[in-house]
């Protein structure tokens, strides 16, 4: 489905009216990171970019529409379990947190191309209810992996382990995801660990040019090599002849290296090459590993960023309460999307993850509450690009474009009637035809579309009744 807005947009308001007027499955990728229930309110500090950046994370019934808790129990039993047993488990606020979310997230899986992932970043306050609630909107067979992130080196939390990690649930839509491998670089220390040796190319470690016998004692392999007996020792010459390190050699040092037939002849132009350090003392030559050539490892559901939160560095920071990393958010864009696909993140702050996107050639949309996220993002691009023509600002949610020329709601008079064979909704009670009225479920107001789904029949008394609230909103005031 294309995306009824462009990319380059970024929405100030509530993300819920803005997510609810996108078309179905047109966005590739989204991350978001919500408030957290953290019970604390966030400042920026004045002086810095995002002076002014204020939230707050203290969650009360009245923050929310709690009919919609009423209304999830229609739309997503399993989410109204798990929220009530929040609700029994820790308490209101985090029951009032967690609806908040759930239709959020409703809408989230909606527009989420079938290929598509989602990444919600939490901690521990609330991460294990958000596990229950997206296998509840999600399905359980869709999580991928719970990642951690190592948000600081330490922390001094009295009377108990200091509180360094923030958590990455990751979902996808269905079982045919984006999938690209990216490795971790080396960080300074790891490399001068692993490459303890340095010479004008650069950090080398020292690396066997043999192997075992293992029964190979005839070929040239065993033979000697520039005097070096290695069969002796019950060892066999081994130079790399493909995977990494000979891709490496071939378009850094020796054009045709893997091409070379023959082990002796590649140890010979390895060490024509200078790429052979003979001993002093001990037995053979080894070959010189480079730093450089380190592709790093495949991520794991540890994520180090470089210099953890506390350290960036000055260009990045801006003072956004709860920033986050460009290294973060880089990781998963380029491990969960494409050039040119579409990232989406409806709580964007101080922009990250649009930065990211944008600095990856992705295509991208963000929504904050805070007037701040645009100046921010304007700002950041603008640095990161020279030119940069400024991201589109909006205020009003986008109109959905994928619903087609619906016909007009009330010609499905006649299916509604058959299919709730003439039951009123609202009363429970069977009326003739020419009494029914059709209302919409979540009504235009709210979001509400002319969609089939969307609609049902009330009787004219329950229809006048109920008004432009919801179902969950006027069942609660009989
Ligand atoms: C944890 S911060 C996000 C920080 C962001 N990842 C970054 O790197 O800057 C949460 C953001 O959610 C925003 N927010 C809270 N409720 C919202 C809502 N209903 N709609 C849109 N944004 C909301 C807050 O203004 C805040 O900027």
């Amino acid at each position: 489905m294309t995306a009824n807005f462009a990319s380059g947009t970024i929405w100030t308001g509530d993300n819920l009216a803005v997510l609810r007027g996108m078309n179905d499955a047109c966005v590739d990728l989204i991350y978001l990171d919500p408030p957290f229930n953290s019970n604390r309110t966030y400042e920026a500090p004045i002086g810095s970019k995002a002076a002014g950046a204020a939230f707050k994370d203290t969650w009360t019934l009245d923050d929310v529409d709690v009919y919609e808790h009423g209304e999830m129990a229609d739309r997503n039993p399993a989410a109204y379990a798990i929220i009530e047993a929040a609700r029994q488990a820790y308490g209101k606020s985090m029951q009032s947190y967690l609806i908040f979310m759930a239709v959020r997230l409703l809408e989230m899986r909606r527009i989420l191309k079938p290929t598509g992932s989602i990444y919600l970043h939490c901690d521990d306050t609330a991460g294990h209810y958000l596990k229950l609630l997206m296998d509840g909107i999600f399905g359980g067979h869709q999580f991928r992996n719970a990642i951690t992130w190592r948000r600081a080196v330490s922390h001094n939390d009295p009377n108990r382990y200091g509180r360094i990690s923030d958590y990455l649930l990751f979902y996808t839509r269905s079982e045919k995801w984006r999938w690209n491998v990216v490795r971790d670089n080396l960080d300074d220390e790891q490399v001068e660990k692993a490459y303890p040796r340095t010479d004008e190319r650069g950090r080398y470690r020292s690396d066997n040019l043999t192997g075992p016998m293992h029964g190979k004692g005839a070929g040239e392999s065993a033979q000697a090599w520039n005097g070096y007996d290695v069969a002796s020792r019950n060892r066999v010459w081994s130079a790399p002849k493909k995977g990494g390190y000979a891709d490496y050699i071939e378009e850094h040092w020796i054009p045709g290296y893997k091409a070379i037939h023959g082990v002796h002849a590649r140890l010979d132009a390895l060490n024509t090459a200078k790429l052979i350090v003979h001993p002093t003392k001990g037995f053979w030559p080894s070959l010189k590993r480079y730093a450089d050539a380190d592709q790093g490892k495949p991520m794991q559901d540890i994520i180090f960023t470089p210099t953890g939160l506390t350290n960036y560095s000055g260009a990045e920071r801006t003072g956004y309460p709860t920033q986050k990393p460009l290294a973060l958010l880089e990781r998963i864009i380029k491990a969960s999307s494409n050039r040119g696909d579409l990232v989406l993140d409806p709580f964007c702050g101080c922009a990250t993850t649009l930065v990211a996107a944008d600095r990856l050639q992705r295509n991208w949309a963000g929504i904050d509450l805070s007037p701040l996220a645009i100046k921010l993002v304007d700002e950041r691009i603008a640095e990161e690009r020279g030119l940069w023509g400024g991201a589109t600002a909006l205020t009003e949610p986008p109109k959905r474009t994928d619903l087609g020329e619906l016909p007009n709601y009330r010609t499905h008079r006649h299916r509604l009637y058959g299919k709730q064979e003439g039951v009123c909704v609202g009363c429970e009670t069977h009326f003739p035809f020419r009494v029914m009225e059709v209302d919409h479920i979540l009504p235009r107001v709210k979001g509400g579309t002319d969609h089939p789904e969307n609609l049902q029949l009330l009787c004219s008394g329950c229809n006048r009744s109920k008004g432009g609230r919801t179902m969950a909103e006027w069942r609660a005031a009989q």
